[in-house]
């Protein structure tokens, strides 16, 4: 397995291309199900959750097209941006209703299949997901949902079973506490449902409105898009429809969050900052300036040292928790103490000792860290737990002093693409290097 070695210590400058969001190209691409005809997606990141979902709608019957999208016109003034990726796919075929668990239990994303499925085949069998690193992760919320919605569910050998030969139907659906996944499920199944379905207290996240918007291309009937009430009346048949995925606004936190760690300046080209809400107010408080410009996003360190700012992580437009080990990083060695505390999540807490090998002063109260800033980190050899734990290991390697070498770095490949060559072509001394001993 691969590892990644930083020579920290420089100033990052330069320009990095942001991609397009992971968690929104996911539900995106199971959207395809709810039509015969084809859905091409553009700015699609290349990650290893988009090839590994791309796995199970192919098992599934789904056609996946995968090539370059054509040259985007820009605007005037703005430079020639890079060609992106396209995924086209066709569920005409579809030959099972049946996510298997041996993918399942590698992209969690997949439990996105169940509520297009169900809608449009009136019947899904999918692997339960189970846990990951951090948390049990239930899917209860999802299947709450369905049930409302006139789908019979039944677990049996650790799958979920449903059924809705009539179809759905739709119906009041209030959820008791925001979530993302269920959100998505049950308005892609709603699209399909007879009659108005409303869904209360639907998460809010920029990416469950690309997924919204996508829909409405297809035909669908929603509104109160970007709220946390949407009403959804049922069509017969959705249709294809060629969507660009919305840039990725944790890809963006991360990467201006290295600017400032670092005490440098980064252009992220295709950015856009009033997708981050709450986290560009704090790094704004904490030292990191971040402006708007014709092409994106402009991330630079104000002169000195970074400010102890505190952070609590909340369903959106509040802190992400995707964001909250990076943001523990960028505080490690800012000026005071900060709170960061995770509201989501029961178990995001593991690049602490990690962070602490590197010399960071961090205290862990219940659902809180202490971070009490110290001069510098001292680079060492620490291990990659879970996707954003591990990108803050990278963060804190750039800034630290001396060597630090990640291993475990698969985590790393689900969800960043192309780190390690972007983070060069700002000047970090970082690289890629193989046969991890552990
Ligand atoms: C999505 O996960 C994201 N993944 C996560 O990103 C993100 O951290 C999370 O939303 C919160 O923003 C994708 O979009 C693919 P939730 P999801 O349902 O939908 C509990 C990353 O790093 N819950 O909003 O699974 C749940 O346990 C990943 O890119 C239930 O109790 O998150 C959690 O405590 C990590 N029952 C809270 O709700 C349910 O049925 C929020 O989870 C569903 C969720």
């Amino acid at each position: 397995m691969d590892r990644i070695r930083i020579q920290g210590g420089t100033p990052l400058s330069g320009t990095i291309e942001v991609s397009g969001a992971k968690n929104a190209t996911l539900p995106l691409m199971t959207a395809s199900l709810l039509t015969p005809d084809r859905l091409t997606l553009t700015n699609v990141p290349q990650l290893e959750d988009i090839r590994t979902l791309a796995r199970v709608l192919v098992e599934l019957g789904v056609t996946v097209e995968a090539g370059l999208s054509d040259l985007p016109i820009f605007k005037n003034g703005q430079r020639p941006r890079p060609r992106t990726h396209r995924l086209a796919l066709t569920a005409a075929d579809i030959v099972s209703t049946t996510a298997p668990y041996d993918l399942v239990r590698k992209m969690r994303a997949s439990v996105l299949v169940l509520g297009p499925l169900v809608a449009r085949f009136g019947e899904a069998r999918v692997s339960l997901p189970g846990g990951c690193a951090i948390g049990p992760r239930p899917v209860d919320l999802h299947l709450k949902g369905l049930k409302a919605l006139g789908a019979r569910i039944e677990l049996r050998d650790g799958y979920v079973e449903a059924s809705a030969p009539q179809g759905l139907a739709g119906a009041v659906i209030r959820l008791p506490i925001v979530s993302v996944g269920a959100t998505e499920n049950l308005l892609m199944a709603a699209t399909l449902a007879h009659g108005t379905t409303v869904i209360e207290n639907a998460a809010r996240e920029p990416e469950v409105g690309d997924l919204a918007r996508c829909l409405v291309a297809m035909g669908a009937e929603i509104e109160g898009i970007d709220t946390d009430r949407l009403l959804v009346r049922g069509v017969k048949r959705l249709h294809g429809a060629t969507y660009d995925v919305v840039p990725d606004r944790i890809e963006t936190g991360t990467y201006a969050m290295a600017a400032g760690i670092t005490g440098g300046a980064i252009e992220l080209v295709g950015a856009r900052l009033g997708l981050l809400a709450q986290p560009a107010q704090l790094m704004n408080e904490a030292g990191v300036d971040l402006n708007e410009t014709n092409e994106g996003v402009t991330a630079r360190a104000k002169n000195g040292r970074l400010h102890a700012v505190d952070a609590d992580t909340q369903p959106y437009p509040g802190f992400p928790t995707d964001l909250q080990a990076q943001f523990m990083a960028l505080m490690a060695t800012a000026d005071g103490r900060a709170v960061v505390t995770e509201n989501i999540f029961e178990n995001r807490f593991m690049h602490v000792p990690e962070l602490a090998r590197m010399g960071a002063d961090i205290s862990v109260r219940g659902s809180s860290a202490i971070v009490t800033g110290v001069d510098r980190l001292i680079g060492a050899p620490v291990m990659a737990t879970d996707l954003r734990a591990s990108v803050s290991l990278v963060l804190a390697g750039l800034a630290a002093e001396g060597t630090t070498t990640i291993s475990r770095v698969y985590h790393l490949d689900r969800g960043y693409d192309r780190l390690v060559e972007k983070l060069a072509a700002c000047g970090a001394a970082i690289e890629r290097v193989g046969d991890d001993p552990r």
